[in-house]
């Protein structure tokens, strides 16, 4: 493990184009789902990101036999009755995806499973899953009455429910519809706000029938799913890292290709422009079954904006390095309606506030996300911290390219967890 490491130094600009890796989100799903096919289903552009790797390594131990290469990931499906029980713990790492997934997996599999994580994934609550779960009939054990990792799964017949969500959260509506697969009866969920759908898009190109009416999505337990081929658009999260060094970085265009733009995951392009950044969407299509597009941002006039309401979900994962963004913006950015940034990799509100406090960002925290007052803000150099974060460790990464000051970022490994090639695309994009 790498403690620290110098981060770049400020840049007289950022020019050229790269491809964006694959989705984090569409990559585990395609793991997962192509486990629980019949048939052998291809993967291409799979993002090998450490959590996505946390995932293939757990569907091995379940029997799977899944193939990793350059170009294709191949997994050879075992069928909705086929995991077995693993002989060894499932290690999710640091993958929040991985772990509440395969709950709703795991919940009516036909054996004992024992689900470890990391520290990060230790204090990341699990109950928001087993809750909806147990009340399938899932039988689920763990530290705090099953709220924390490490977790034991018994496998049993799950009951269909009708299960409204206090949290907008595709990880929770993804794993009671997961158990629905495997239950008696037609499983609901609804949410408060619509989070990424995902896991309904990919289901539909399993071959299952997925219903939507609204914020509510139904699944008829029984059915079974048929290997496919996907390819897997960029994911719009790690190009967010770059969309905002385009529009900070003074003397900068560039270009990101093959970038996912989900409805549901492109909160990060409405507040672009919404802040009048100079940015142009081309080459829209759709690739198997979600958008596409091709993505040029340029040093931009920034002015400070509201994110609130039903766009956070949309840009969850974005809002780190919306915070260094609006420090470059003239006037307040306001971010509300963010509570859920508490029980991610980190708690971001905290990591964001610490870390961008320290390059002299005015910026303060609030009980559900924070206030950033920027103008060009000159920024400092010092020494920094990913508590661990890959988006954290990124969005640091990005302000040092317009720091006056060297910055040095303490555990910068983390990045590998989403985005293993940021460091060399950074350089390549570097003038
Ligand atoms: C994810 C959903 C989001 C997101 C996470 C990936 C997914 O989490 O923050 O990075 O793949 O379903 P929540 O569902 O907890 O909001």
């Amino acid at each position: 493990m790498t403690k620290s490491t110098k981060l770049p130094q400020k840049v007289k600009g950022l020019s050229g184009s790269i491809v964006i890796p694959g989705d984090k989100s569409i990559s585990h799903r395609g793991v997962m789902f192509g486990s629980l096919a019949n048939g052998t289903t291809e993967i291409k552009n799979f993002l090998t990101g450490e959590d996505c790797l946390s995932t293939i390594d757990c569907f091995r131990k379940m029997g799977v036999d899944i193939t990793v290469t350059d170009d294709v990931v191949v997994v050879q499906g075992k069928g909705m009755d086929g995991l077995v029980e693993p002989s060894k713990i499932l290690d999710v790492g640091n993958s929040g995806t991985t772990t509440r997934l395969m709950l709703g997996i795991l919940a009516g599999s036909s054996f004992h499973s024992c689900i470890i994580g990391d520290d990060s994934i230790a204090k990341r609550p699990m109950n928001r899953v087993t809750a909806p779960l147990r009340m399938m009939g899932a039988e689920i054990d763990g530290r705090k009455e099953g709220g924390f990792t490490p977790l034991a799964v018994r496998g049993t017949k799950l009951q269909a429910i009708d299960y409204v969500s206090p949290v907008a959260s595709a990880q929770v509506k993804s794993a009671v519809l997961l158990a629905g697969l495997n239950a008696n009866g037609t499983t609901s969920v609804t949410e408060p706000a619509k989070s990424r759908d995902h896991t309904e898009r990919m289901l539909r190109a399993f071959g299952c029938e997925v219903e939507e009416s609204g914020l509510r999505v139904s699944i008829k337990g029984g059915q079974t799913l048929s290997a496919t081929k996907i390819v897997v658009p960029g994911d719009i999260s790690s190009a967010a890292f770059f969309l905002v060094a385009g529009a900070i970085t003074p003397n900068s265009s560039i270009t990101l290709k093959d970038v996912g733009m989900n409805p549901t995951r492109t909160g990060i392009i409405d507040i672009l422009t919404g802040m009048g950044a100079d940015l142009i969407v081309e080459n829209e299509r759709t690739v198997n079954f979600e958008p596409v597009a091709d993505l040029t941002i340029s040093t931009s006039d920034l002015k400070g904006i509201e994110i609130s309401g039903e766009i956070i979900p949309r840009l969850i994962d974005e809002i780190p390095v919306i915070a260094l963004l609006a420090s470059q913006a003239s006037g307040q950015t306001v971010i509300k309606d963010a509570s859920e940034l508490k029980v991610k990799e980190t708690n971001r509100i905290d990591t964001v506030v610490n870390e961008l406090s320290k390059l002299g960002v005015n910026i303060q925290s609030t009980d559900d996300g924070m206030v950033i007052t920027g103008s060009a803000t000159p920024l400092s150099g010092g020494q920094v911290s990913s508590y661990g974060d890959h988006r954290i460790g990124m969005m640091l990464a990005v302000a040092s390219l317009i720091a006056d000051g060297d910055l040095t970022l303490d555990d910068p490994d983390a990045i590998a967890v989403s985005y293993p090639t940021f460091f060399e695309h950074l350089k390549e994009l570097s003038l």
